[in-house]
């Protein structure tokens, strides 16, 4: 069964069948304000923070499956539909879904009335725009009524659902001709408030929910519209509401054009009273006039085109395969611009409440944005860097609109402080732009701490070398990028939960191979780095530390077939053939050999191969095996986890990708290319009922061989797995890589690719990398030729800004 296509041309995934496996979302908006919309329309709004600053009300986790959104009803004679067919669920006589590049649009049709809804947030705006074309496609007129429904949260989405005695008696709105405005608590200490519009005079409005819905209905029968009459009502207290009511007339073949806007508005302290209890409604107006007409919005969505033909001409592939075109050239690109955006905060897994930005999960997302928008890159590496203890160490998280770290989780996960080497590199390889090392950056954000970047990032690689454990190996703290691998953690309480419990790190021998391997890569990197920047001496005193750290690996982390996981509180080995579960973890095993760690002795080989042949499945490699069947109180979390699940034995998306990268380094571009088709959403087309989530966009997990439904797909949307593959992809499979004087070009494909062209616009000049394979090899560059002169590096030098180069890549 299939629910939709690919139409390439557009650009758009096309949703054919309202009721989706589960609700299939689309992200809106690309900075400061965002939306989430499924589908049949649902989903939520907020301004740069998913907790504070909620502008509508969304129930996670309910019944229906997806309950709130941006609504219509339309109420022709007796029949009573949506035009995105929830929550009405009236069979529809055509649907339609097209999600494209930060817009959706949504088209229903019943009884010859079709409205065409397209959402969007227009660049640099802080509001939704829902343009909404009705047209009677009968041979009758057509009089019915339409309402509009929009259910406000009280901001701080936790506190909507925590703190009903207070809450229900916050609420307030003001009614203003046909925009209705929700000013909750904006007397006291907000300096904000919401409104939504509509650019046509109205015949009626609810802002009071219970008057518009009743007490006990649905919202699939709203007493108002089952009845055909608004109610004017005024909300005080309660839960505030904006709906729209119209009584329309169409001549057959006549249109209708409404533009709804969902908008912020934020007023200095000074200025917030256009009279006494009157909020100023000047921005407001400003905000609606910019897009009060169809030409304004129409000429605001060509910009948005505009934008993303812009950013995704940075990186082009010209290949056979449609499929892998199809995720390096729009989809794979489009979610790490999401991730970017988003970390892991606001997903339909993620309920923007918990999370904030993740330390490790943005320098990560990083390196599949940094390409798009480097000064973006700048800007948050230098946030995430600001959260750094000053001993190294980090807070795990932090919320976006503070740019604090986050106190509730805290620190201590000790694989933290390498990522930020890796999220600085990759934006200093991309944008040639040195001068980011020297920005002061405060620790913990405290100003009077301040030190230049580079300093945090000496500090984070001393904070690995300051940890090391008993086999002179890493120590784990509170897990590491696994962060169900609790090795101090010793849990007894359901109450708690294992992210933030007391750890017992003192006299712990916990140690991590995991850190081990990305300390050795990007501990390479700094040492790089430091070669760049002529620190000849620090770049001596960081190699004898990675070369300590290879030798502790080979010593004391290999177990004949591949490197173990760790070693847990009481120095056992975790991930050992000696195991009775957990026997072999992926993590381990992509790092050590991503780092090359006893490549000469044929280690990484061995891991790979045993890799192979334990871990992989016909959906993706697991995370370990055997799957853990009992709580092991030592490892924690991961054992909480029904086999094949997350984290336990789950096809854990984000870490696939160190084995295609892994597997580049000894070079088996078969191998490298099987593990990347494995879980590329556009392989999966035929399989997308049994993998349920978007088809379109990774996700974080599909269940494992030991699961109940392998092969099923969760947690889609927010998962470094976005970034990691089109990192692998490109950088390793197709081998393009910015480095920090031009392009190094590697790439290692299957014997049987014969070319592929990438074109690249690399620090303001372009390249056409035409890259050939007459000999059906899969790795090593024969011929490098720029602009027909032969180069003796494989390494494309920076062109001049604005010229156009031809590449010849000859592989053999
Ligand atoms: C999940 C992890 C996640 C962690 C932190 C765990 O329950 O399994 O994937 O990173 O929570 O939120
Ligand atoms: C999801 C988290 O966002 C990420 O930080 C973590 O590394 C993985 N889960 C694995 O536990």
């Amino acid at each position: 069964m299939k629910y939709g296509f690919f139409d390439d041309e557009r650009r758009e995934y096309v949703i054919t069948q309202p009721n989706t496996p589960f609700p299939w979302i689309n992200y809106l908006g690309n900075e400061d304000f965002f939306s989430l919309v499924s589908n049949t329309a649902g989903g939520y709004s907020f301004y740069k923070d998913a907790k504070f600053r909620r502008l509508n009300r969304y129930r996670y986790n309910n019944v229906p499956m997806d309950s709130g959104g941006r609504y219509f009803y339309i109420k022709d004679n007796d029949t009573i539909w949506s035009p995105g067919w929830k929550p009405v669920k009236t069979e529809l006589d055509k649907y339609e879904c097209r999600h494209g590049l930060s817009y959706t649009k949504i088209t229903g049709e019943k009884n010859g009335l079709e409205s065409e809804v397209t959402l969007f947030i227009p660049l640099g705006n802080w509001c939704e725009i829902q343009k909404m074309k009705l047209t009677n496609k009968s041979e009758e007129v057509k009089k019915f009524k339409l309402f509009s429904y929009n259910e406000w949260c009280l901001w701080n989405a936790e506190d909507d659902q925590n703190n009903l005695q207070r809450n229900l008696s916050t609420g307030e709105v003001e009614i203003d001709g046909s925009t209705l405005y929700h000013k909750t608590e904006y007397k006291e200490r907000r300096n904000h408030f919401a409104f939504y519009h509509v650019n046509a005079d109205i015949d009626g409005y609810d802002t009071d929910r219970e008057s518009f819905m009743g007490l006990y209905n649905e919202a699939s029968g709203p007493q108002a519209v089952l009845d055909g009459s608004p109610r004017n009502s005024e909300a005080h207290g309660w839960s505030p509401i904006a709906s729209h009511y119209f009584e329309i007339e169409l001549q057959p073949g006549e249109s209708k054009d409404l533009i709804f806007v969902l908008g912020y508005v934020e007023n200095a302290e000074d200025d917030k009273w256009e009279s006494k209890g009157v909020i100023n409604k000047t921005k407001a107006k400003a905000q609606i006039a910019k897009f009060d007409t169809v030409e304004k919005v129409d000429a605001a969505l060509e910009e948005l085109a505009a934008y993303w033909e812009n950013l995704l001409s940075i990186i082009t592939l010209d290949h056979e395969d449609d499929k892998l075109n199809r995720m390096v050239n729009i989809w794979n690109q489009y979610q790490c611009m999401v991730t970017f955006n988003m970390s892991r905060s606001a997903s339909f897994f993620e309920v923007g409440i918990g999370r904030g930005m993740g330390f490790r999960d943005s320098n990560q997302d990083l390196i599949g944005f940094v390409h798009q928008v480097p000064e973006r890159a700048r800007e948050r590496i230098i946030d995430i860097a600001s959260t750094q203890f000053p001993d190294g160490g980090c807070y795990h998280q932090y919320q976006p609109l503070t740019k604090r770290g986050n106190d509730a989780i805290g620190g201590g996960f000790n694989d933290d402080p390498m990522w930020l080497i890796l999220g600085t590199i990759s934006y200093i390889k991309e944008s040639g732009d040195f001068s980011i090392l020297d920005e002061l950056v405060p620790f913990d954000n405290d100003e009077s701490l301040a030190q230049p970047l580079f300093n945090h990032l000496t500090i984070s690689f001393n904070h690995v070398i300051n940890n090391l454990g008993p086999n002179g190996l890493p120590l784990i703290g509170r897990a590491d990028w696994n962060d169900c691998l609790n090795l101090n953690c010793f849990s007894t309480n359901p109450n708690e939960s294992f992210q933030t419990t007391e750890n017992n790190t003192e006299g712990s021998k916990a140690e991590s191979l995991m850190i081990a391997g990305l300390f050795v890569v990007y501990g390479n990197d700094y040492i790089d780095l430091c070669k760049q920047l002529g620190k000849t001496e620090e770049a001596g005193r960081a190699q004898k530390a990675v070369d300590e750290m290879k030798e502790a690996v080979k010593a004391k982390g290999w177990d004949g077939e591949w490197f173990l996981r760790a070693y847990d509180f009481h120095g056992n080995k975790v991930g050992s053939d000696e195991n009775e579960e957990g026997k072999i973890f992926i993590e381990s095993q992509g790092w050590c050999s991503m780092a090359e760690i006893g490549i000469e002795e044929g280690m990484v080989e061995k891991s790979l191969n045993s890799v192979k042949e334990r871990l992989n499945t016909p959906y993706g490699i697991v995370l370990n095996n055997p799957a853990f069947s009992k709580y092991m109180i030592e490892y924690g979390e991961i054992s909480t986890y029904p086999a094949g699940y997350k984290e336990n034995a789950g096809i854990f998306c984000h870490n696939n990708p160190w084995i295609i990268i892994g597997e580049t380094k000894i070079g088996r571009g078969k191998e490298a290319w099987n593990y990347f088709k494995q879980i590329c959403p556009s392989y999966l087309e035929e399989v997308q009922e049994l993998h349920k989530v978007e088809p379109y966009v990774y996700c974080q997990m599909i269940a494992g061989k030991d699961a109940y439904k392998p092969g099923e797909g969760k947690n889609s949307w927010l998962s470094g797995t976005a970034a990691w593959n089109f990192y692998a992809v490109v950088q390793y499979i197709l081998g393009i890589q910015p480095d920090y004087n031009g392009i190094k070009i590697d790439p290692c494909i299957p014997e049987e690719w014969k070319n592929y062209t990438v074109n690249r616009k690399f620090r303001g000049a372009n390249y056409q990398i035409e890259v050939e394979n007459p000999e059906g090899v899969s790795k090593g560059v024969k011929e490098l030729w720029l602009n027909d002169q032969k180069l003796d590096t494989n390494i494309v030098p920076v062109m001049d800004k604005g010229t156009c180069n031809k590449v010849k890549v000859v592989m053999g």
